[in-house]
């Protein structure tokens, strides 16, 4: 090679042409680079990312509810990462050097979140946008929410390694949002609200149970915490092209289809409220039944008054003709949980004077949501009255039904399928004539990335639809399979045909 190229006798556009074709002879083979040895990047896409995985899931707050609880576990394996805990700022940490590994260029926003992009050079497109949040509910497992910010930073490691990732057509950006359970301010999507740029001002004085608001728990970590520096999380619609999530499918009709990967359809709309009841704070011993104004047998009945009206909404509502709603059909997805109750005093030997509790209520049509808050909000204020304690209801968020682009879905509908039928002869996976297409009961920062640009999302397979605790289980071969379709379906879309030998020809013959 050496020799041919110093050999003075030959015209200079002969050696450009013989340097090309050697350079564009070895793409190909960069293409094809078999990590793992079955040109599926196993060591990558499985093996490094179940590790991180695990090692993300043990950067976890401490659990005080055990000071509290019947020690039920010993708090091994217990994990919660709610918004800018000390545990979320050590998870940036370590995800900012993992997405430095896959050759991103990082910073952190405003509201906290973690970014990492590839930008080619002289690309004008509209950036693709993947991510996932990076906190956790309380005694969480460790999938949700991860999963999808590291198979997404593993996607991106398989293209830098590829060499594909210089050949981007247009800027592909990770993010892992800051806050999406909305476990700390029962707001929800602080992160990727903050994003798509519909934060309100008032965010920042919402305050968590300790009394700390978010602008606070933002100073405190160093944030400006100011309306403007907010506005400066905030994407151009113009500067986005869409926005893609995995996640694991968090129920469990994969599973029972036997399929690792599914594409999603649609995401639930969601409302929280707080009702908080008021009632006399009294002895146990001495204040005669009859004489009672106890918040805590109130809340009892509005507890199990919410589980009818939402197991058999026809008894409390009746079909409405002009919004078409409480038809079988509409009444899809509907489901109600009292998640959390506290009490006050709290004391075996005291009647409680406070009682409150958070309600959350889904459905994949929006007018039947609305029709249950309106009718349950109705019977608290009934039943309150009947009990003679004071109640009120406070509306805490509410995110409308979301469709998924139909456009984005059947890329990843694609890039799922060509990775299953690859996969076939490596796992247990079947070859996938069709890739189920799923509604999402849960709620995801898709929701909100939806107001900026459109949105697809990917699901993955998990063990019997547990999630939100710490028996959450996903397939080592099924993280892979996730990893896998995301690489095909960017390469898919946003990454340049790789030079062939006969392209350089006919590129250096027509510069000559
Ligand atoms: C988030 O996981 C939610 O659906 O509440
Ligand atoms: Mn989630
Ligand atoms: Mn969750």
């Amino acid at each position: 090679m050496a020799a041919l190229l110093s050999c003075p006798r030959r015209h200079p556009s002969v050696h450009l042409l013989i340097l090309t074709l050697f350079i564009a002879s070895l793409l190909p083979i960069l293409d094809g680079l078999e990590l793992g040895g079955d040109g599926l990047y196993r060591e990558i896409l499985r093996d490094e990312t179940v590790l991180r995985l695990k090692e993300l899931g043990k950067l976890s707050s401490p659990n005080t509810a055990l000071l509290y609880v019947n020690q039920i576990s010993d708090g091994e394996g217990y994990l919660e990462r709610t918004f800018l805990s000390p545990a979320s700022i050590r998870a940036s940490h370590v995800i900012i050097s993992w997405m430095k590994d896959a050759g991103l260029t990082t910073w952190i926003d405003q509201m906290g979140n973690i970014h990492g992009r590839f930008e080619p050079t002289n690309s004008t497109k509209e950036a693709l946008l993947i991510g996932s949040h990076m906190d956790t509910v309380i005694d969480a497992g460790m999938y949700d929410g991860s999963l999808g910010i590291i198979c997404a930073i593993s996607a991106l490691k398989v293209l830098k390694l590829t060499g594909k990732l210089q050949r981007l057509t247009r800027p592909v950006e990770v993010i892992a949002f800051s806050d999406e359970e909305g476990v700390r301010f029962q707001t929800t999507f602080l992160g990727s609200a903050a994003v798509a740029g519909t934060l309100p001002e008032s965010i920042l004085r919402v305050s968590d149970k300790s009394g700390t608001t978010v602008q606070d728990v933002l100073k405190l970590n160093s944030f400006e915490a100011t309306a403007a520096a907010l506005g400066q999380a905030k994407y151009s619609p113009e500067s986005v092209g869409s926005y893609v999530e995995v996640h694991m499918e968090q129920g469990p009709v994969l599973e029972a289809l036997r399929y690792p990967l599914g594409v999603v359809k649609g995401i639930a709309g969601q409302t929280r409220l707080k009702v908080i009841i008021n009632g006399s704070q009294g002895h146990a011993g001495t204040v005669p039944m009859k004489l009672r104004r106890d918040p805590m047998v109130a809340a009892a009945e509005l507890v199990l008054t919410l589980e009818t009206l939402c197991k058999q909404p026809n008894k409390f509502l009746t079909y409405d003709e002009e919004c078409g709603c409480f038809t079988e059909e509409s009444l899809a997805g509907l489901v109600c949980t009292v998640g959390e109750l506290l009490t006050w005093p709290s004391a075996s030997n005291v009647i409680p004077g406070q009682v409150n509790f958070t309600v959350d209520i889904r459905a994949m049509d929006d007018k039947v949501r609305e029709t249950i808050v309106t009718s349950f909000s109705r019977l608290v204020l009934q039943r309150c009255d009947d009990r003679l304690v004071d109640c009120t209801v406070e509306k805490k968020h509410a995110a409308s039904a979301t469709p998924c682009d139909a456009e984005l879905t059947s890329q990843l509908e694609r890039a799922a399928r060509s990775t299953l039928s690859s996969m076939t002869t490596m796992t247990s996976s079947p070859a996938a004539a069709a890739v189920p297409v799923l509604m999402s009961g849960a709620g995801h920062d898709a929701m909100a990335m939806a107001r900026l640009t459109k949105v697809g999302m990917l699901f993955v397979r998990c063990r019997r639809g547990v999630s939100h605790s710490p028996e959450e289980s996903v397939l080592d071969d099924d993280v892979w399979a996730a990893g896998l379709a995301l690489v095909n379906f960017v390469d898919q879309n946003a990454v340049a045909p790789a030079t062939t030998p006969e392209t350089a020809t006919a590129e250096v013959a027509a510069e000559s």
